[in-house]
């Protein structure tokens, strides 16, 4: 016998965005694992709170660099498998003792979450579940209210980690967007879409569906670093039929 792992999406920010499905697996799971930046109390874990099984123990993992760090340092693979390496056996000794665990993680677990680093990890040795959630994205253009995209309009999803050639590059061949992970990249953002002309559409939005949200068009936000939590959403063309 072995325990499932249940990666659960618990939405970008409300709880009462979390799925039903969610909250009853939260609610029933002896065991919950979250991920969190060292000294914070993790995002996913701030949401599922009202949600969880209060008798449950916690399995907590902190990351090693978050921001603190730049991805191309030759120290950040090697401390990530580590990282992911442990994450995955302090789950799987749960697992092997036949108790469920839930994973909880910000937005949808397949929207570049670390729960797929895990995921790949223990879907062969044991049960695992997916339950989906509610995106970053689509709770910021509903809070925005900004319809994004219609009928053969093509949207894509961008990291603004990527470097301004080429986030121009996708840009250029889209009708819509979002551009995550914003943090320190929000000027080189700012700089490529005054030049494609693109600003004038673009709707800032930090800390959607949360406390502290702020969502207002792009062209009116200071072009000092984004937090963490915001995204830019470029909607498409206007539905007007
Ligand atoms: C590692 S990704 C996780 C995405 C998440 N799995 C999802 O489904 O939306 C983190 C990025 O999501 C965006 N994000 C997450 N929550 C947000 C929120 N409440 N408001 C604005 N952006 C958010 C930010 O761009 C952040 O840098």
């Amino acid at each position: 016998m072995t325990g499932t792992l249940h990666i659960l999406g618990v939405g970008p920010g409300d709880p009462e965005l979390v799925t039903l499905r969610a909250a009853r697996i939260m609610a029933a799971a002896p065991v919950f694992a979250c991920f969190a930046r060292r000294g914070r109390a993790g995002h996913a874990r701030s949401i599922a709170a009202p949600h969880l099984n209060p008798a449950a123990e916690e399995l907590r993992f902190e990351y090693p660099y978050t921001t603190d760090l730049p991805v191309d340092d030759p120290r950040y693979p090697a401390a990530m498998t580590a990282f992911y390496d442990e994450s995955a056996a302090a789950i799987a000794a749960h697992l092997r003792a036949s108790r469920d665990v839930a994973l909880l993680c910000e937005g949808d677990p397949f929207l570049y979450g670390s729960a797929m680093y895990l995921f790949d990890r223990l879907r062969g040795a044991h049960p695992v579940a997916v339950t989906p959630g509610i995106t970053a994205m689509s709770g910021c253009w509903s809070r925005a209210a900004s319809p994004m995209v219609h009928g053969d309009d093509i949207l894509s999803v961008l990291p603004a980690t990527l470097p301004a050639e080429e986030l121009a590059g996708a840009l250029r061949r889209c009708d819509a967007a979002v551009v995550m992970k914003l943090g320190r990249n929000l000027p080189k953002l700012r700089a490529v879409l005054d030049e494609l002309g693109l600003t004038g559409r673009a709707i800032y939005a930090e800390r959607g569906c949360m406390e502290g949200e702020r969502i207002l068009p792009l062209a009116e936000r200071d072009t000092t670093p984004a937090p963490y939590f915001a995204l830019v959403l470029i909607p498409g063309r206007q539905g007007t039929r």
